[in-house]
């Protein structure tokens, strides 16, 4: 898109985040993706959230803006030299990218559904927020710290009160289990639930958070079950062009960037 921009990948330690996001904005970056452990830590640490961030509790991109000679602040990209006065506002831009990724990838309709959701940390949260606002009816949470999953369902009955929440398995069918652990990311991770308690052959189709390994645990069983499975490619994919136009200012060209995915991940 002629953009003379790089994007860079750097390891930060949780305790230095935030030296770390004063650093970048000195450095007149004009934004920054952030990903685990960040994108709750984050929501404290920039200066203005974005509604998004607000809505759904976790900040996963961060935009630098500039206060002009007329005191309005405006993103950095517009300017030609970065004013002295800056500052940073977080947006949230994965989860509106979780039931996109699920409606395409999976062709399935989340309004009134039944879901079984694993994992209840800040990606787990995220979702669990996103699919009760979609019009999930059955909502059924597993994590290992249960208490964390009670709170959420705590905060989606007063929040979204149409969605039933449950803690714990389902005993019939859903239409869809989602990995929202982090189980599968490593060699050699065990299964994101107890197959005892449910086994995957009462779920309509499978969706994974996790995109590398391209097939988790999880993923295979579905597909040995013969259910539709997808991992999160789809859902990297919208969060990162999300981010792309809040920087940028333009559309994002979505059948590049997932060319360019998808030969990274795949090939
Ligand atoms: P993220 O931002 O990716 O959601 P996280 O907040 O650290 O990262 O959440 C990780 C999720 O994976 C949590 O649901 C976590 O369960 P706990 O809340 O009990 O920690 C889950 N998880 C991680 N390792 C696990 C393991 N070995 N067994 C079961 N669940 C695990």
């Amino acid at each position: 898109m002629g953009l003379n921009w790089r994007y860079l990948a750097h390891e930060v330690r949780p305790e230095y985040l935030r030296e770390a996001l004063a650093g970048a904005r000195r450095m007149n970056y004009i934004g920054l993706n952030l990903t685990v452990p960040h994108k709750v830590l984050a929501m404290d640490l920039v200066d203005v959230l974005d509604e998004t961030a607000e809505t759904w509790g976790a900040v996963n991109t961060v935009q630098f803006e500039g206060r002009d000679a007329k005191g309005q602040w405006r993103p950095l990209r517009d300017y030609e030299d970065a004013p002295a006065e800056t500052r940073s506002r977080g947006f949230n831009t994965d989860a509106d990218a979780i039931p996109r990724a699920i409606r395409e990838d999976l062709a399935l309709d989340l309004n009134g559904s039944k879901v079984l959701l694993l994992g209840a940390g800040g990606a787990g949260r995220t979702a669990a927020l996103r699919l009760a606002a979609e019009g999930v009816r059955e909502l059924w949470m597993v994590n290992r710290t249960t208490p964390k999953a009670a709170a959420i369902g705590e905060e989606i009955r007063n929040r979204y009160p149409q969605t039933n929440c449950h803690l714990g398995y389902p005993t019939g069918n859903v239409d869809l289990v989602i990995n929202a652990t982090s189980l599968g990311l490593a060699a050699g991770d065990c299964l994101p639930f107890e197959e005892r308690e449910f086994p995957l052959d009462r779920a309509g189709a499978a969706f994974d958070m996790i995109y590398r390994p391209v097939e988790t645990p999880f993923l295979r069983l579905a597909r040995v079950c013969g259910r539709p499975a997808a991992n999160g490619l789809a859902m990297l994919l919208y969060q990162g062009a999300k981010a792309f136009e809040i920087w940028t200012g333009q559309p994002a060209l979505i059948g590049r960037m997932r060319e360019a995915l998808e030969a990274n991940i795949y090939g």
